[in-house]
């Protein structure tokens, strides 16, 4: 059996005045499986992502979930939709005022009808035990490290149970052990519960550790589709630096600049 495609890009197309980010991307992401989405800083990773919550709508072209058209909706559909998409975004901070419980709580209180304390009490324990951040529920976000405080956003992520998590680069700013302990959060929601995962990264090591499938983008368009060894085996140039973080002749010729500049000033 084929598997389900559960969100859906047809020919999504996004210009912000001349700039075109991304140039007629149609991709299927499958149910339950963790697709890992990488690229150079500014290729329009995180602007592709937007769009599967319609945080930003297409200049072209269409976005399905389950077979629902959702880049349409207005607002108060929307809203149902992203109840069953969870999302951790860099600046998707936690609430500073509020402490870890009621960070987690706060999803449950806006969109279920659940509004006895003992049940939320103990489903935000059974979330916050799943990422190892039981017993932090009266902290502050404070008073927590980065990757705790990732660990929180997590288990707020997962609140309502949603199909499908967006993560944009979820280990940016953690040291490598904290990094790869999130790397196994995400492991370990998509089989305790599940979930579709689509990461964004810049990490090629969290890519191959976490990815199904890994997707490059690359001048707004889908440069390679395929597994850790499609990507590493790839001959293609743009893919070879992106994985050994070499800097391309283009990116030189921008350093070149600079450097006479300061030749300029020395003179001075
Ligand atoms: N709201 C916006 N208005 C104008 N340009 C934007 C906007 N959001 C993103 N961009 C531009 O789109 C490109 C892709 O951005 P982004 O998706 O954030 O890159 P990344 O791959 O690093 O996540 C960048 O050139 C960025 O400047
Ligand atoms: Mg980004």
């Amino acid at each position: 059996m084929q598997n389900e495609g559960i969100i859906e890009l047809k020919g999504l197309t996004k210009r912000f005045g001349e700039i075109v980010v991304l140039n007629d991307i149609s991709l299927t992401f499958e149910k339950g499986k963790t697709t890992v989405i990488i690229g150079p800083s500014g290729c329009g990773k995180t602007v592709l992502i937007k769009h599967i919550i319609v945080l930003l709508r297409p200049s072209g072209g269409e976005v399905y979930f389950h077979n629902q058209r959702i880049d349409n909706l207005d607002e108060k559909e929307l809203g149902k939709v992203r109840t069953q998409m969870g999302f951790l975004f860099q600046s998707g901070a936690l609430f500073d005022s509020m402490t870890v419980l009621e960070n987690v709580a706060f999803p449950v209180r806006q969109h279920t009808q659940i509004k006895d304390p003992d049940k939320i009490d103990e489903l935000v324990k059974m979330k916050l035990t799943l990422v190892g951040m039981d017993g932090f529920q009266n902290y502050y976000p404070a008073r927590l490290s980065g990757g705790q405080r990732k660990r929180v956003a997590l288990a707020r992520a997962i609140a309502l149970n949603p199909e499908v998590i967006l993560y944009d680069e979820p280990t940016t700013g953690l040291d490598p052990i904290r990094a790869d302990i999130i790397n196994e959060l995400i492991l370990k929601t998509q089989k305790a519960l599940g979930i579709t995962s689509i990461v964004v990264t810049h990490d090629m090591g969290s890519a191959c550790k976490i990815g199904d499938r890994i997707i490059m983008l690359h001048n707004g368009k889908v440069l390679v589709d395929g597994n850790a060894d499609t990507i590493k085996n790839s001959t293609l140039p743009e893919v070879q630096r992106f994985i050994k973080g070499e800097v391309s002749e283009k990116d030189l010729e921008g350093l070149q600049v600079s450097f006479e500049d300061i030749k300029i000033d020395d003179k001075k």
